[in-house]
C-alpha cells in the first residue's frame, strides 16, 4: 500500500527523535518516498546529514531559504506529499498545530497543507496530561488530525506513563491505514468501554473500578489497522482515544441503546464493566436523612445483558468478543460465559486485587474461542490490545 507514495516527515525536537531515522528506513523499505523537514530544535537531537544520507533526498529546515523557495516552495511542498507525518511530534508543535500558527517552515507547511497530517506525540507524561495539551489534542482530534501513540513505558526522562513515541513500526502502519490500507480499511468495529454509572438519586451512583484503560487501548488498535471505530465508552478514567467516533453514556440502558444505533458493524468487542443491576428504585430527588435515622432501602433490578443481547440480535456482528473478569477459576467461568452469552471469543482475565490488573497498565489474559484457551503472558494493556486487533483482521479477512 504504501509502495510509490509520498511521505513529508517532520522531525520534531525530542529525545525520540532518533527513531525517525529507523522510520525512514522503513518507509523506504516499503516503498515510500520520504522528504525531511526538520525543525529548528530538531537539529540538536539527529543531524540534517544523517537525515538526508537515509532518505536519500534534501532535507528542509528554514522558512526563508531562497534556495528552497526557488527549488520548491512551502506552499508544494506540503502539497506534494500523500501525507504529512510528524515523528515525534512535541508539545510545542501540537500547540502550534493546535493555534494555526506558522512561525517556522514545520509549522508553516503544517499550516499550508491541504493533506492529512498524522502525529506521533512524544513528551514527559506531565507535559502529555497537563490540561493544556489534552485541550490542543481535543482541538487537532476535531480538526481531523490523525494520531499514533503515545505508548505507556519508561520514558528518557525517567518517568513512567503514557508520552513514549510509538515504535516506527507501528507508525509504518498508521501510515499505511491512513493512506487508505491497514487490514481493517474498510471495517467498522463496536468497542464498548468504561464501567456504567448506575443513578441512586441525582448526585449518587452505583460504579465500578473500571478505568476504560483495556477497552481504550482496543479502539486505538484497531482504528492504527485501518478500522472506522465507534467507542461506546462509559464514564471512564483514561481519555477516549483519538480518531474514532465517541459515543458517552452514563448507564447500561444508555449503553445498549447506542451500542443498538451504531450497527451495522463487521465486529463488536464488548470491553465495558456493565453494571449487573441497576437502582429500580432510584429518587428522582436528592435522598435527605431522616429523623429516624433508617437508611433508605435500595431496591435493584437486573440490567440488560448487552454482550448476549447482541450476540442474538439479527444484526449480529460477523464476530463478537466478550470479556471475563473474573477472581477464581478463570477458564472455567469464562468458557461457561462464551457459552451463555453467545459471543465468538471471550477475552479472561483474573482481577483479584493481588494481580494489580484492574486499573493497572498491564493484563495477562486467556483467549477462549471454538478453537480452545489460549493463554498469552502478561503485557502491557496496549500489547494485549495489538494483538486482540491483529487477530480480529486475520478473523474479518
Ligand atoms: O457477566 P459479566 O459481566 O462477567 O460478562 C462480561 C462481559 O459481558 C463483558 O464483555 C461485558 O462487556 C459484557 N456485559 C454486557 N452487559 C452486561 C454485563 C456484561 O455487555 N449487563
Amino acid at each position: 500500500m504504501l509502495a510509490g507514495k509520498h511521505v513529508l516527515l517532520i522531525i520534531g525536537g525530542g529525545i525520540a527523535a532518533y527513531k525517525s531515522l529507523e522510520l525512514i528506513r522503513l518507509l523506504q523499505k516499503a516503498g515510500a518516498s520520504v522528504t525531511p523537514v526538520l525543525t529548528r530544535a530538531a537539529t540538536e537531537f539527529v543531524t540534517p546529514l544523517s537525515v538526508s544520507a537515509l532518505a536519500g533526498a534534501k532535507v528542509y529546515q528554514d522558512l526563508f531559504n531562497l534556495t528552497d523557495e526557488a527549488e520548491m516552495g512551502h506552499i508544494q511542498l506540503s502539497r506534494a506529499a500523500d501525507l504529512l507525518v510528524v515523528a515525534p511530534a512535541t508539545a510545542d508543535i501540537l500547540a502550534k498545530m493546535a493555534q494555526g500558527r506558522a512561525d517556522d517552515l514545520a509549522s508553516t507547511v503544517l499550516l499550508a497543507t491541504d493533506k492529512r497530517v498524522l502525529v506521533a506525540p512524544a513528551m514527559n507524561v506531565r507535559m502529555w496530561t497537563h490540561p493544556a495539551t489534552q485541550r490542543n489534542l481535543a482541538n487537532l482530534r476535531g480538526d481531523g488530525v490523525l494520531f499514533v501513540g503515545p505508548n505507556d513505558g519508561e520514558m528518557a526522562c525517567g518517568e513512567f506513563g503514557p508520552g513514549r513515541m510509538a515504535e516506527p513500526a507501528e507508525i509504518v502502519a498508521a501510515i499505511d491505514a491512513a493512506l487508505g490500507g491497514g487490514p481493517l480499511a474498510g471495517k467498522h468495529v463496536l468497542v464498548t468501554s468504561g464501567p456504567t454509572h448506575e443513578p441512586i438519586d441525582p448526585v449518587r451512583y452505583i460504579a465500578n473500578r473500571s478505568s476504560g484503560a483495556q477497552g481504550t487501548a482496543i479502539a486505538a488498535a484497531l482504528r492504527d489497522l485501518g478500522a472506522t471505530v465507534t467507542f461506546v465508552t462509559g464514564p471512564a478514567t483514561v481519555p477516549p482515544p483519538l480518531g474514532v467516533r465517541v459515543v458517552q453514556v452514563e448507564t447500561a440502558a444508555q449503553m445498549l441503546a447506542a451500542v443498538q444505533a451504531a450497527l451495522p458493524a463487521d465486529a463488536a468487542v464488548m470491553a465495558a464493566a456493565v453494571a449487573d443491576w441497576r437502582v429500580a428504585n432510584a429518587a428522582a430527588q436528592k435522598m435527605k436523612k431522616d429523623a429516624s435515622g433508617r437508611a433508605p432501602a435500595l431496591e435493584f433490578a437486573e440490567n440488560p445483558d448487552i454482550l448476549a443481547t447482541l450476540s442474538k440480535s439479527p444484526h449480529r456482528p460477523r464476530l463478537v468478543v466478550g470479556f471475563a473478569a473474573e477472581t477464581t477459576d478463570v477458564v472455567a467461568h469464562a468458557t461457561a460465559k462464551r457459552a451463555r452469552k453467545g459471543c465468538d471469543w471471550i477475552v479472561a482475565n483474573d482481577v483479584s486485587p493481588a494481580t494489580g490488573i484492574m486499573g493497572g497498565s498491564e493484563n495477562a489474559v486467556t483467549i477462549l474461542s471454538d478453537t480452545g484457551a489460549e493463554v498469552w503472558p502478561r503485557m502491557a494493556k496496549d500489547a494485549v490490545a495489538r494483538r486482540l486487533a491483529a487477530r480480529i483482521a486475520e478473523a474479518l479477512a
